[in-house]
């Protein structure tokens, strides 16, 4: 009889210590628990993928038809057997992503676009463009707000890495512009994402 009183409370004993184990185990999971990804990493994660996209489709899809003769991208190609320019494709899927309400935007901006849709919309747009004369390596960032809602915007420079991109910028009939040089700061693309 002692005998198995004695296990009866051993076994009370290991479930106590267990949900002591538990229970601190718990608390320690809360506080490490992560708070959240800092809005300049993931507007820094944004940038890699959407550059990544850009340089894999000019260089896997348009150079490379291109250069078979296949097929060519122009800026007319709705209504031609063509492809879109790469940034056009960004600025595409761009407006997809704004439809899709997530409240995530990103596009290309430049101080000499060839599109007056495609210059800085905001002070803070003006200053990130501006600011590449100096520090064109950092992204310039800030707090903007829309209504209630409050948005984490990041412009990042965006370079002519091929002379391509300065051929067509520097002939364009709208371009403003028509000295840009191989690795000139052309212009920045925007990310702007949700603080909430
Ligand atoms: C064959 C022509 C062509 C090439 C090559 C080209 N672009 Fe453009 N780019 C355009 C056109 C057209 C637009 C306007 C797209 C729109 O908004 O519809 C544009 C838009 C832009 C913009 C937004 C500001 C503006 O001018 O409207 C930036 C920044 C830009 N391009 C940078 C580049 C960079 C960097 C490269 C090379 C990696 C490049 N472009 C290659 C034709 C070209």
């Amino acid at each position: 009889m002692r005998l198995i009183l004695t296990f009866a409370h051993t076994r009370l004993l290991w479930l106590a210590l267990l949900l002591l184990c538990a229970s601190t185990y718990s608390l320690h999971a809360k506080d490490a628990a992560p708070t959240g990804i800092a809005p300049e990493k993931v507007a820094d994660f944004v940038h890699a993928v959407l550059d990544a996209d850009r340089t894999i489709y000019t260089n896997q899809v348009v150079n490379r038809m291109q250069a078979k003769g296949i097929v060519s991208a122009v800026e007319h190609w709705e209504h031609e057997n063509a492809l879109p320019l790469p940034a056009q494709f960004l600025q595409h899927s761009g407006k997809l992503v704004a439809e899709s309400g997530r409240g995530i935007r990103y596009r290309l901006i430049s101080l000499w676009p060839i599109y007056q849709r495609n210059a800085p919309a905001t002070d803070l747009e003006r200053k990130a463009l501006e600011s590449f004369s100096q520090t064109p390596d950092r992204p310039f960032t800030g707090i903007v707000t829309s209504g209630r809602k409050q948005y984490f915007q990041a412009v990042y420079s965006d370079r002519a890495i091929s002379t391509a991109c300065v051929k067509c910028h520097n002939s364009h009939p709208l371009s403003p512009k028509r000295d840009f040089s191989l690795n000139d700061v052309m212009g920045g693309m925007t990310i702007t994402i949700p603080l909430d």
